[in-house]
């Protein structure tokens, strides 16, 4: 198999974790026989200086002539974080109707969690990513001391519908569990209109266990007893909140994953980490890399490439487990060390 994938490294430590990801993606597929043709896009704040724009005019036109994206992260602190996010990341999301953000967390053996050494999760955040509250209605008003700002959600019936289908289906694939998030106390229209879309739903799905949790409550939750969860369906905002605690909770967000997901497959899917560009640790080559390569690992299950998924997953795990790890996790290796690690393990024996 031979696939084509648009790379969009991106800023800060995007262009150091993704080089070293795209490294081991490609040592987990060499001995199969299947090649990556990675086409790389300098996409970028630097670009953004330099031309006025994160992407050129075309730029959505040129990425759907790949099979996938794989993305590191943007974001400077020279540029508002509103011009990386909606001048790239949003426009892709939404034109290729990527509107499945996964995000599994789970505990890796030689991560040290937050919570201790027993604690245990496997969870998988479906995030809704099309719409919710992130939406561009509403604005800001008046004057002075009578100014004021209105952001208006948009939740439909179609894109509530399709997310918890999507959730079910992926609960009924794993171990029957799955919670929907809420806020149906605080937020009186939108949220009943949620739940009510999501129980219809399950109403398809009598063999998945479903409960509906307020989100404050699922917060602590989430950090008391982790282990009680399996697939997490939430709206775009209370998603985005909840992976990154889940990541800190299993130990790093350096470790966290991320698949924006078009089911249709009419546009390709995106594979980037949780995290953001760290201008904070940027350009010192200590960055974790892990985060990258399980997003690599999403890439390839996404494209049909599952043996290689899955021999890169358990290099990454070994990897972690023997203590080979970054600062963020307590460990003194660079992201290229994590990198060569993860190669090292994939690379058929010597003799
Ligand atoms: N998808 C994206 O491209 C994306 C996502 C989140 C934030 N951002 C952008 O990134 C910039 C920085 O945002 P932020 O600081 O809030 O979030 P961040 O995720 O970049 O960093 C948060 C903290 O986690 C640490 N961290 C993150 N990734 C790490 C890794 N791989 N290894 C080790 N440590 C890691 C950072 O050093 C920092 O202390 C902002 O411009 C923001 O808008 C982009």
């Amino acid at each position: 198999v031979a696939k084509s994938i648009a790379v969009i490294a991106g800023d800060g430590i995007g262009t150091e974790v993704v080089p070293a990801a795209m490294r081991c993606i490609d040592a987990a597929l060499a001995p199969e026989g299947h090649v990556l043709h990675w086409h790389e896009l300098d996409w970028s704040s630097a670009r953004y200086h330099r031309e006025g724009a994160m992407m050129p005019a075309d730029g959505i036109e040129q990425l759907d002539r790949h099979d996938a994206i794989f993305l590191g992260a943007v974001g400077d602190p020279s540029i508002p974080d509103v011009e990386t996010l909606w001048g790239l990341l949003i426009p892709i999301r939404r034109r290729f109707d990527q509107y499945v953000n996964l995000r599994p967390v789970r505990m890796l053996d030689g991560v040290p969690s937050p919570l201790g050494p027993d604690a245990r999760c496997d969870i998988v955040i479906v995030r809704e990513n099309s719409e919710g509250e992130y939406s561009e209605l509403g604005g800001r008003f008046g004057d002075g001391d009578d100014a004021f700002a209105v952001q208006n959600d948009v939740f439909t019936r179609r894109g509530v519908r399709r997310i918890a289908r999507y959730a079910y289906e992926l609960a009924r694939s794993r171990r029957r569990d799955l919670t929907s998030a809420t806020k149906s106390n605080g937020i009186i229209h939108t949220m009943p209109f949620w739940d009510e879309n999501v129980t219809d739903v399950g109403r398809d799905f009598p063999d998945v266990a479903s409960r509906s949790v307020l989100i404050d409550a699922l917060a602590a939750d989430i950090v008391r007893k982790p282990g009680s969860f399996d697939v997490i369906v939430a709206s775009n905002l209370f998603g985005d909140i909840l992976s990154d605690l889940a990541a800190a909770v299993a130990g790093s967000i350096g470790i966290a994953p991320s698949a924006n997901v078009d089911p249709s497959r009419m546009h390709p899917s995106m594979f980037e980490p949780v995290h953001g560009s760290a201008p904070d640790i940027a350009g010192r080559g200590i960055a974790n890399p892990v985060a990258q390569i399980w997003s690599g690992v999403l890439m390839l299950e996404h494209l049909g490439l599952s043996s290689a998924a899955h021999r890169l997953m358990q290099a990454v795990e070994d990897t972690v487990r023997e203590g080979v790890l970054t600062p963020d996790l307590g460990g003194d290796a660079g992201t290229a060390d994590v990198a060569d690690a993860v190669v090292a393990r994939l690379a058929p024996a010597s003799h």
